[in-house]
């Protein structure tokens, strides 16, 4: 049985859709990044708590992963408030993931890794905490993971959570290649956004996304632009 997929995960749901579209640009920079300077493993965070970091990390990945044979991996990083299982649809039967394979040094990237239905795209769960999480993203055996990670894939992404109210994405950006920071049009705090990249080496990060922007295209969707796509735009 088919997995149930998360509405706002467009590019794999809904790929001909406007909003699609727009993961697409990413995935042209992330591709262009890769070949220039192997950027393998990407981080998505953003300054403030709902801002659009899952849909991001998830679209980014799908975007990746769809139409190409490139072996992509999506983690959850988001070991306080993970939600990327359950808008896959899996992990129900297996909570099992990322801190278990840190936690159990006898546990490996393949016990954790579920693979998205119909679909070329690889994801790890965060599982289940027991210990305090920055032990667990300080830990040596996360890096060692993610080098297993970087050799058994050509794209990592790993969601993140906020910024500011915690640590973790800060402790995670030393460990990637590059960061994406999501920006909620008309809803981050520009003061949230200086203070949260002041936490970030510039060099790692990638660009920022602009994410629930009801105008991209300066309204011209509504009109000229409507009739390069087949399906409603749902982002
Ligand atoms: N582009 C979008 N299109 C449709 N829904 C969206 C979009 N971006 C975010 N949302 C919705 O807004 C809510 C917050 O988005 P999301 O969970 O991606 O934010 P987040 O930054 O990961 O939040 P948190 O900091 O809690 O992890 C979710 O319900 C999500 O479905
Ligand atoms: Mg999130």
């Amino acid at each position: 049985m088919r997995q149930h997929l998360d509405p706002s995960l467009v590019s794999l749901k809904a790929p001909a859709s406007f909003a699609a579209e727009q993961y697409q640009g990413l995935r042209i920079t992330i591709e262009q990044l890769k070949r220039l300077r192997d950027v393998r493993l990407i981080a998505v965070t953003s300054p403030s708590a709902g801002d659009g970091k899952t849909v991001t990390a998830l679209n980014l990945a799908g975007v990746l992963a769809c139409g190409s044979d490139a072996r992509v991996l999506l983690i959850d990083a988001d070991l306080r408030r993970p939600t990327v299982a359950a808008r896959l649809g899996i992990g129900a039967a297996d909570p099992r993931g990322l801190v278990d394979a840190i936690a159990d040094t006898n546990v490996w990237l393949d016990q954790v890794t579920r693979q998205v239905d119909g679909f070329n795209l690889s994801v790890i769960p965060a599982g289940v905490t027991r210990v305090p999480i920055h032990e667990i993203l300080r830990s040596p055996r996360l890096e060692r993971l993610l080098q297993e990670a970087r050799q058994r894939y050509d794209f990592i992404v790993l969601d993140t959570p906020p910024l500011l109210p915690v640590f973790d994405a800060a402790t995670i950006s030393k460990l990637v290649d590059g960061l994406i920071v999501v920006v909620a049009a008309n809803q981050t705090p520009r003061k949230l956004l200086a203070e949260a990249l002041t936490l970030l080496d510039p060099a790692t990060v990638l660009g920022l996304v602009f994410n629930r922007d009801v105008q991209p295209l300066f309204g011209y969707y509504n009109s000229s632009y409507r009739g390069y796509f087949g399906e409603a735009r749902t982002a």
